[in-house]
């Protein structure tokens, strides 16, 4: 079992091992928890593990009830945000009372924009069952649902007061979705270097599962805690995103996100070794890993995405803040501006 602890404005810990997920009454109790809980998983998820998180918490007596969604983005919505809002009205949820996320990145991004909302913010803990969720969506504080115009238009940060992540879980995940958590760790394999670089390219296993969500868990804490309101280097963590949103956008979200941000990173990659800023070593290192993760892939050209990245969040203004390899475990920002966009990726 490893803990990690983020020093955020609400400082709180992230749990990591097998089994820890039978102990979410104890660690609520010893957070100072009691009265309802709303257990918030989609349809994947709920009928996997839904009951035994219930049941936990009653022996520890606390009152739950379950809001499950249809799994998938598409519930990432205002729509689904208002249901949830109104179940917590109807079950008499209070602000002494707790919202538990339980299920992947979608479940987490939702649960805890309702949290955050919901009375103004009620207590808010985060059980991710997704590799992507366990690695990156859970730790940070980052919650939203999607608008018809775009992702995550809508959000707040709000942290949540614990991180639970049973390794057991990783389990019943579906091989796409392991390949789709892989995308967001090739994102920290580049931007850290060191051991979650090698831990990648060796291929992830049962055995290094643990120390590798640890090492993300504790790449994306330093940044988290340099920059939570994402004003500076938090925009690290963007590393192959302006892609991977334009990949999402175009193939109406067909590609996953993890898989787009790994094209994001491929992309990024050989740009900066056309470019000379990325020496020879490094981008083939690079594409090994992505090789070795199912992840090399080539998906829509240059050409057909940069039509899309005026529409990225990371614009402001005309300018485009993007993230460049200078090396691995050595990733940059470069503004440039939007007019420019063309000329900087050669086309
Ligand atoms: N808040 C952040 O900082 C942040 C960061 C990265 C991504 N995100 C968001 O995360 C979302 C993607 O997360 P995701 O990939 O976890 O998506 P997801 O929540 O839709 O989960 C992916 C699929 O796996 C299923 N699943 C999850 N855990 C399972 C398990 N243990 N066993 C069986 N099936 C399981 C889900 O039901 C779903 O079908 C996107 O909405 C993205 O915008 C947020």
């Amino acid at each position: 079992m490893k803990t990690i602890e983020i020093h955020a404005s609400t400082p709180y810990e992230v749990v990591i091992g097998s089994g820890v997920s039978a102990k979410i009454g104890e660690y609520l109790t010893a957070l100072g928890r009691s009265g309802k809980v709303m257990v918030v998983s989609d349809t994947h998820v709920a009928p996997l593990y839904g009951e035994g998180v219930a049941d936990e918490l009653v022996y520890h007596g606390f009152e739950p009830s379950i809001f499950t969604f249809d799994a998938g983005e598409e519930s990432k919505s205002l729509k689904t945000y208002s249901e949830l809002l109104t179940f917590l009205a109807e079950e008499g949820f209070t602000r002494t009372d707790t919202v538990l996320a339980l299920g992947g990145g979608v479940t987490g991004d939702l649960a805890g924009f309702a949290a955050a909302t919901y009375m103004r913010g009620i207590h808010f803990v985060n059980m991710p069952t997704s590799l992507l969720a366990a690695i990156d969506s859970s730790v940070g504080g980052k919650t939203a649902v999607d608008l018809p115009a775009g992702k995550n238009l809508v959000g707040a940060f709000y942290q949540p007061e614990l991180v639970l992540f049973d390794t057991d879980f990783i389990k019943s995940l579906p091989y796409d979705e392991i390949r789709n958590g892989l995308g967001e760790g090739v994102k920290y394999a580049v931007l850290e270097g060191g051991e979650i670089f090698n831990i990648l390219s060796s291929g992830l296993t049962s055995e290094n599962l643990e120390e590798f969500i640890a090492l993300s868990v504790d790449a994306k804490r330093k940044i988290v805690e340099a920059d939570e309101w994402e004003s500076g280097m938090r925009k690290l963590l963007n590393l192959g995103h302006t892609v991977a949103h334009a990949v999402e956008t175009v193939t109406d979200f067909v590609v996953p996100h993890g898989v787009a941000v790994a094209y994001g990173v491929r992309v990024m990659a050989r740009l900066a070794f056309d470019k000379g800023e990325l020496s020879e070593e490094d981008f083939y290192k690079i594409e090994e890993l992505l090789l070795e993760n199912d992840l090399a892939l080539e998906l829509n050209p240059i050409e057909e995405l940069i039509p899309y990245f005026s529409a990225d969040k990371k614009k402001a203004g005309n300018k485009l803040t993007l993230v460049t390899i200078a090396g691995i475990g050595d990733c940059r920002l470069t503004e440039i501006d939007i007019q420019d966009v063309y000329a900087y990726f050669g086309v």
